[in-house]
């Protein structure tokens, strides 16, 4: 069994999420920080702090291929966690299955609502008093393993899903990298 403190960043973009990570790091290691975009400008920062980096445009492989060889880069680099922040892209099957309980995901809403995206649109829409983010074990199913934790975050008036976006970011920043620590403690 791998250390699980050797966590490795998957991210597609900003990478805000994975900034957190690895700003708040305690009791684990990022010890990568993988993309599927080349140019994910989240790359730049983490090269900047000195924290290994891999990118391997997914545009045009397919979806098993590209994963298969994500796993080798990942189990390269002994990697015991996975966790998602801004990972654009549906993972196979199999490499849920070969990393089952190890990948953590970070989602907008307070699960088990709004799975999917647009989810503070949706929460606006519905009258929602609250919105807020969770912390989840990634499964074959999308946005449906089970829940480490959520921060709740309120709905003020005239709230548009950007300004909601935004407060609940702020939170994310908050709780994904407590509950790494709390997973990475536990396992
Ligand atoms: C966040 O809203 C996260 O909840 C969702 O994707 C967004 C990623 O943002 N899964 P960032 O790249 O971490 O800034």
């Amino acid at each position: 069994m791998r250390d699980p403190r050797r966590v490795a960043i998957l991210i597609s973009g900003r990478g805000s999420n994975m900034r957190a990570l690895v700003e708040k790091a305690n009791g684990y290691d990022v010890a990568l920080v993988a993309s599927n975009k080349a140019e994910a400008p989240g790359l730049d920062w983490a090269r900047a702090q000195g924290v290994q980096t891999w990118a391997l445009a997914s545009k045009g492989v397919g979806r098993e291929e590209y994963d298969r060889i994500l796993s080798e880069t990942l189990s390269e680099h002994d990697i015991g966690t996975i966790a998602l922040a801004g990972y654009m892209r549906i993972l196979s099957p199999s490499f849920v299955g070969q990393w089952e309980g190890r990948i953590l995901n970070i989602h907008p809403s307070l699960l088990p609502k709004y799975r999917g995206l647009d989810t503070h649109a949706r929460a606006l829409e519905a009258g929602d008093r609250a919105g807020g983010c969770s912390v989840h074990i990634v499964t074959e199913e999308l946005d449906a393993g089970q829940v480490l934790g959520q921060a709740e975050v309120p709905i003020e008036p005239g709230d548009t899903p950007s300004s909601l976006a935004q407060r609940v970011l702020a939170a994310e920043h908050e709780l994904y990298p407590k509950i790494l620590s709390e997973f990475v403690r536990d396992e």
